[in-house]
Formats: C-alpha cells, sequence, structure tokens
C-alpha cells in the first residue's frame, strides 16, 4: 500500500513539475491557482497523516541536503507554498533566531499551519495569504527562499531574495533526469550561481545563490 502511494506521488509530482517548468505560463493561469487552492484546502485536515505515512524523514530529506550548505544562519526565510508548515517547522528547528514566513494561496492549509505555530512549535512563524507568483515582498528582502513540493515561480523567488542570499527548490519524489535538464535550463539565465541539483533519499534538492553581481 505504502509503494503504491509513494508511485503515485511521485507520478504526479514528475508531471507537475515538468509541467511548471516546460508551460510556466500555465501555473500561472487564475484557474491553475483555484484548482491548487480548492485541491489542498480539501486535503488540508488529512495533509500531515499523508505524509507521515510516506515517512518524514523522507519527505524531509531534500531539505535536509539543502541545509547542510548553510555556514551562516539565516535570519529572514521565506517558505512559498508552506501547507501545513512541514519545511517552517523544521526551518524553525534548526534556526531558532530566524524570522520565518509561510505563505500559501490555501487560507485552510494556513489555518493548520497556524494552530500548530501556536502550540509553541515555532514562535517566529508567520503565516501569510499569498500567491507564490506575486508577493507583497520589495525586492532583495529574504536571506532564504525556498519551495517544497509546490509548483515553483522561479523568478519571484529570485527577486525577493538578498544577493548572495540561498535558494531552494525542494521535491521529495522527483529525480528523474529529464526533469533535471528542464530545471537547470529554466534556472541558467536567472540570476542565480552555484546551482546544484542532487539527490536526496527519493527527491532532489536544488540550491543556488543569488548572484552577488549582475552576470554578463
Ligand atoms: C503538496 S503541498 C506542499 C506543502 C508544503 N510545502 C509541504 O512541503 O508540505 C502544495 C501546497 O502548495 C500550495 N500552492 C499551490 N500553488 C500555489 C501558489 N501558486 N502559490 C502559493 N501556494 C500554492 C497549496 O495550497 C499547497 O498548500
Amino acid at each position: 500500500m505504502q509503494k503504491i502511494r509513494t508511485m503515485r506521488a511521485r507520478g504526479a509530482a514528475t508531471q507537475l513539475v515538468a509541467l511548471s517548468f516546460t508551460l510556466p505560463g500555465v501555473i500561472e493561469r487564475r484557474g491553475f491557482l483555484r484548482a491548487m487552492d480548492r485541491i489542498f484546502s480539501a486535503t488540508a485536515s488529512s495533509y500531515d497523516r499523508i505524509w507521515e505515512k510516506m515517512g518524514t524523514s523522507v519527505v524531509l530529506a531534500p531539505l535536509d541536503r539543502a541545509l547542510q550548505e548553510f555556514s551562516e544562519p539565516p535570519a529572514r526565510i521565506l517558505d512559498l507554498a508552506c501547507g501545513t508548515g512541514l519545511a517552517a517547522f523544521r526551518l524553525a528547528e534548526t534556526f531558532p533566531k530566524a524570522r520565518i514566513v509561510g505563505a500559501d494561496i490555501s487560507q485552510t492549509m494556513l489555518n493548520r499551519f497556524q494552530t500548530k505555530a501556536g502550540t509553541g512549535k515555532g514562535g517566529n512563524l508567520f503565516p501569510l495569504l499569498s500567491p507564490s507568483g506575486n508577493l507583497p515582498f520589495a525586492d532583495n528582502t529574504f536571506d532564504l527562499v525556498l519551495t517544497q513540493n509546490a509548483p515553483p515561480y522561479p523568478e519571484e523567488m529570485v527577486r525577493v531574495l538578498r544577493p548572495g542570499g540561498s535558494f531552494f527548490l525542494l521535491f521529495s519524489f522527483v529525480f528523474v533526469a529529464p526533469v533535471r535538464r528542464i530545471v537547470r535550463q529554466r534556472l541558467l539565465p536567472l540570476a542565480l550561481c552555484d546551482i546544484k541539483i542532487e539527490k536526496a533519499a527519493e527527491g532532489m534538492a536544488v540550491t543556488a545563490r543569488k548572484c552577488k553581481e549582475r552576470r554578463s
């Protein structure tokens, strides 16, 4: 049963990632955003249990891999499409002094995030209702911007990241060569340096830094 669940998750996630990177216009359409909100609001109450069954350590392996890159703790973190806060709470444990904003388009997912934050799991966590592709932040605001298991909006991520800041795209069940190629091609024209795509358990951690100087 567990194997079937993982296979389904891998198939759906691989298709979504490939689509997001090859046809970014699709994930910006209002209809797509509404569908995402509907789907995830409907699953919010069982969401954490689903991941627990799949193995939280497997789901979080790409984040844990990406965190090995850090020398200095980030002070301002933005977790895009944070859902119920799986990654955000791990980050709050790792960087207890950081201020962490978790943004999502589903208020229902954010309500669960907020309830967990209120039970003392993380004092510096701030939920925000916002689409990942259109954020209410100035350029160069955050030290770390990440998104885990969600449609990626890399241009907007880079915009709000400060020069030298860290960029993570994390997928717990996607690691096929064609997708890795698509991801790299899409990221290469952006102001990102040291792009790495690494395997972590069943998924991948894509890490980079926002270049400090404009590349020619
Ligand atoms: C599979 S869940 C991942 C949640 C969380 N990152 C995690 O790892 O558990 C996908 C989340 O992305 C959110 N989402 C999807 N599209 C989004 C968008 N364009 N902007 C913000 N959130 C989005 C959904 O509401 C949902 O909470």
